[in-house]
């Protein structure tokens, strides 16, 4: 390879080491992670996550939650989000959640996300 090749493949390498030292970013993670199961719609599939944040737990009527959720209490704090999240049926046994967000950061990023959703 020549300098010249060269140089536009470093270019590369940089901006993808950039990219991942950048804050994390919850638009991102909510279309990988989140949007195959929650739509702008409830569906059989997962509740609306629209105005979420705030809401009762399990509230939606156009859903049918699991026993695990609907026994829960309360409303979708930051606090009660990020336990959910965490480690979905360590905070509601039984739900039909599989899988939430390892990493904190990327939790913290995700949640500011749902805020943004009406
Ligand atoms: C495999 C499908 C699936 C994926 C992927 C998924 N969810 Fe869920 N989610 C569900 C289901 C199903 C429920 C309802 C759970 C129940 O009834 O126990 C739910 C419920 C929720 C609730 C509670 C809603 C309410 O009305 O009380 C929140 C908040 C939530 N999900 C956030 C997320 C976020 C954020 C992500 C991405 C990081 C995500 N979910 C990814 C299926 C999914």
């Amino acid at each position: 390879m020549t300098r010249r090749s060269l140089l536009p493949a470093l270019a590369l390498a940089t901006a993808a080491i950039a990219g991942s030292a950048q804050a994390a970013d919850g638009a991102k993670i909510f279309q990988l992670q989140c949007k195959t199961c929650h739509g702008a719609k409830s569906t059989p599939m997962a509740p609306s996550l629209a105005g979420v944040a705030g809401r009762k737990i399990a509230s939606l009527s156009d859903f049918t939650y699991s026993a695990g959720l609907k026994a829960k209490t309360g409303t979708w704090t930051d606090a009660n989000l990020d336990v959910y999240l965490a480690g979905p049926s360590k905070f509601a046994p039984g739900t039909r959640m599989p899988t939430g967000v390892a990493a904190a950061p990327d939790r913290t990023a995700v949640i500011g996300y749902l805020k943004t959703l009406k």
